[in-house]
């Protein structure tokens, strides 16, 4: 199931960024840009599953530092061909769940609608290695899809470990069967309640922004 979804997104890399321009969802995106792009100044940041790196715009020029990590060399060739200016941004090949032994510890975290990626068996393993990469108080940050009916692509189905299953077709005609989870808000505080010392979810109508302070 992972090499499928892996193998979806890199051959959905050059349209990845047209989920964007869902005309509904504009105020609500520049809601979230806001937010994140406020989020992480003057810190040194760890973003996990980047993609295009669309994210990674919003708050690259006030962070001190970025280091930015996603499984796909395709989505990574057009993260590294935006313009980042001065900014100190490393785009670096890595698994989600196996990432590499950094020199140093981050103090902020990112990620971008990958959570809803995530089996929910995969989740607190995770989180912990995750975490394991940043420094106490570190702020950490994600944000993913709710499930909006008549937006949302349907749940296809649902298997015994509780995770939803999506189907989706690519311009190339090829269909996926993807692992998509909406969990709830009381859902998100749990999942991080022993690592974190405040934590808090915002809904808007289409995404859920989940912050958190590392203890
Ligand atoms: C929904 S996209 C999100 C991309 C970006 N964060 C954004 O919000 O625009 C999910 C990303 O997860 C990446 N991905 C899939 N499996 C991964 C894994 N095991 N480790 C790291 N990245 C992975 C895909 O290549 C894809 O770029």
């Amino acid at each position: 199931m992972q090499t499928d979804m892996i193998s979806y997104y890199g051959r959905r890399a050059r349209e990845y960024e047209q989920v964007y321009a869902k005309e509904e969802r504009q105020e609500d995106l520049a809601q979230a840009r806001r937010i994140i792009g406020a989020a992480f100044d003057g810190q040194d940041v760890l973003e996990v599953a980047c993609g295009t790196a669309y994210w990674t715009e919003a708050f690259a020029a006030s962070a001190r530092s970025v280091v930015a990590c996603d499984i796909n060399s395709e989505v990574l060739k057009i993260a590294r061909g935006k313009d980042w200016g001065r900014n100190s941004i490393e785009f670096l090949e890595a698994d989600a769940y196996a990432l590499p032994g950094f020199d140093r510890q981050f103090s902020a975290a990112f990620s971008g609608f990958w959570w809803s990626h995530v089996p929910r068996s995969r989740l607190p393993s995770f989180l912990d290695r995750l975490h394991k990469n940043l420094l106490s108080g570190s702020k950490v940050v994600f944000i993913d899809n709710r499930f909006i009916e008549g937006s949302s692509t349907p749940i296809l189905r649902t298997d015994e470990l509780g995770d939803s299953f999506q189907r989706r077709t690519l311009a190339d005609g090829s269909v996926h069967e993807i692992l998509k989870n909406f969990p709830s808000e009381s859902e998100l505080l749990d999942a991080v309640s022993e690592s974190a010392s405040t934590a808090d979810v915002l809904l808007t109508d289409y995404f859920w922004i989940l912050s958190y302070q590392i203890k």
